[in-house]
């Protein structure tokens, strides 16, 4: 189909729905991985899923990613349609795949890249708004280095004649620093059309969804160019940029959890997930880690070294330094939690604390608990795992062993070393230690006769 012909649509309306196609097959060779590239995480989210999320406040329906063959089902982000694309024969051809999803579908429709997750919602909006007076938008960037991205030629009057890859380019094309960004924003009825007649007469034999923008432009159409900032559409395309997208997004959440009136004393190193949420007056030490799914509640102090994931801390909790929270891990208002204590699954109540040296997993701790050092639950008996539950004001002395299921009534003493499995009713005291046997001048006589072996002289 030439000469701009449309296929007939019925849409009438002033917004044009927007529809979103998300490029998310390629083999990423370059990162040398038996994981699909686009599942590689950025501040603890696959960059699938960022991008998803950036299209999320669009409202477009239907959002489909074009995914390989070798992607686990559930690796696609809900409300998101997916196809496979078998033979990864390049941009245009996976966008070819997805078209018979949006057949009947008029409006705009958005091609995204699933490898440029720092992508943010507004310039998706921004771009899909620009389609509107053209056939096509396409968001470009100037890069500091713009070698690998396409670069975006420009006519006589600005505007955008046609899209060449680096290993296509001559060496003027090369000195271009205007650079596709791999967002694009298209007329739904016109994509069909475009696609058929792409051709892979190129470098890499592959059929070049960029190549849509001279088809364009030789059916006198125009095509608008919408500039992105770099640092929001970098490409990921081998683990070198994978860490540079994630120091990028590091530096975002890290600005965000201040502006929200979190201390991060040392925020360079201080690790965050795109989920973390930080309440006001938390102080966070150097060197802090945040996993997936933490909240933490406002005047919280978290020491140095320690590692979050999964985990809820309520207000005015101290935690660290070195202290390891895991998930399904919820410390209670004013609870203390302190050097190398390991929680994971336990629930600490109200103003409880394990303060050093300890493994605390399938618990409930009551308020006011206090756990000694080195106290240790012992959950798993590598079949199952059993719950130990510390009553509010219990007091568990250094070295206990708590073996689940065991449950410690409130208020009661369990002393230092002893090993319990059971009930321990409230207020009673437990020990169970082997008794001691004390033998005068022992150490002295033991000493003379390792002496004596050792040199050869006497006996033993
Ligand atoms: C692409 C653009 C380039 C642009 C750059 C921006 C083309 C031809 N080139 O290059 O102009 O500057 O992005 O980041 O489009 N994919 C598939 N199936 C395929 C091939 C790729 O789904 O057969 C997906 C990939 O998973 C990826 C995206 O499309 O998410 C882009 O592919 P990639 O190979 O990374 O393209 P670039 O070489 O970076
Ligand atoms: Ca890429």
């Amino acid at each position: 189909m030439r000469g701009g012909a449309a296929v007939h649509c019925r849409c009438i309306m002033t917004k044009p729905p927007i529809a979103a196609l998300i490029l998310a097959a390629g083999l990423g060779s370059r990162m040398k991985s038996s994981q699909p590239k686009v599942l590689h995480q950025i501040a603890g989210r696959p960059m699938l899923h960022h991008v998803a999320a950036a299209l999320s406040p669009l409202g477009c329906d239907p959002v489909i990613a074009v995914i390989g063959p070798e992607m686990p089902a559930d690796a696609v982000p809900p409300a998101v349609g997916s196809v496979v694309q078998v033979n990864r024969r390049g941009t245009g051809d996976a966008a070819k795949i997805a078209l018979p999803l949006l057949e009947g579908f008029c409006g705009t429709v958005l091609i995204v890249a699933g490898d440029v997750p720092l992508i943010r919602d507004e310039t998706l909006r921004r771009l899909a708004e620009a389609r509107d007076g053209s056939v096509i938008a396409v968001a470009g960037f100037r890069a500091a280095d713009p070698t690998g991205y396409g670069r975006l030629i420009l006519d006589d009057r600005g505007g955008l004649s046609r899209v060449v890859e680096h290993k296509d380019a001559t060496v003027e094309e090369r000195a271009v620093t205007l650079c596709n960004a791999g967002l694009y924003a298209v007329e739904a009825q016109r994509l069909a059309a475009w696609l058929d007649q792409l051709k892979p007469d190129n470098a890499q034999g592959e059929y070049y969804l960029t190549d849509i923008v001279a088809l364009a432009r030789r059916e006198g159409l125009t095509v608008a160019v919408v500039e992105a900032e770099e640092a929001e559409v970098l490409g990921v395309n081998s683990r070198g940029d994978l860490a540079r997208v994630e120091a990028i997004a590091q530096n975002r959440l890290r600005a965000a959890a201040m502006a929200g009136g979190a201390t991060l004393r040392d925020p360079a190193s201080v690790f965050l997930s795109w989920d973390t949420k930080l309440g006001r007056d938390v102080t966070i030490g150097p060197q802090v880690v945040f996993g997936p799914g933490v909240i933490v509640a406002d005047d919280v102090e978290i020491r140095s070294f320690s590692h979050l994931e999964g985990a809820v801390v309520e207000t005015g909790a101290v935690i660290g330094p070195f202290a390891r929270l895991r998930p399904g891990t919820r410390i209670g208002p004013r609870a203390h939690v302190g050097n190398f204590v390991e929680l994971k699954n336990a629930v600490m109540g109200e103003g409880a604390k394990a303060n050093h040296l300890s493994y605390l997993g399938d618990a409930v701790i009551g308020a006011a608990a206090n756990i000694g050092a080195g106290t240790i639950t012992c959950n798993y008996d590598g079949f199952t795992k059993a719950l130990s539950e510390i009553g509010a004001g219990a007091f568990i002395g250094s070295n206990a062993a708590l073996i689940a299921p065991v449950r410690i009534g409130a208020d009661a003493i369990v002393a230092a070393g002893t090993v319990i499995g059971g009930d321990v009713p409230a207020d009673a005291i437990v020990i169970a230690r082997s008794e001691a046997q004390i033998r005068d001048g022992a150490a002295q006589r033991f000493r003379a006769r390792r002496k004596a072996a050792k040199t050869g002289k006497g006996e033993l």
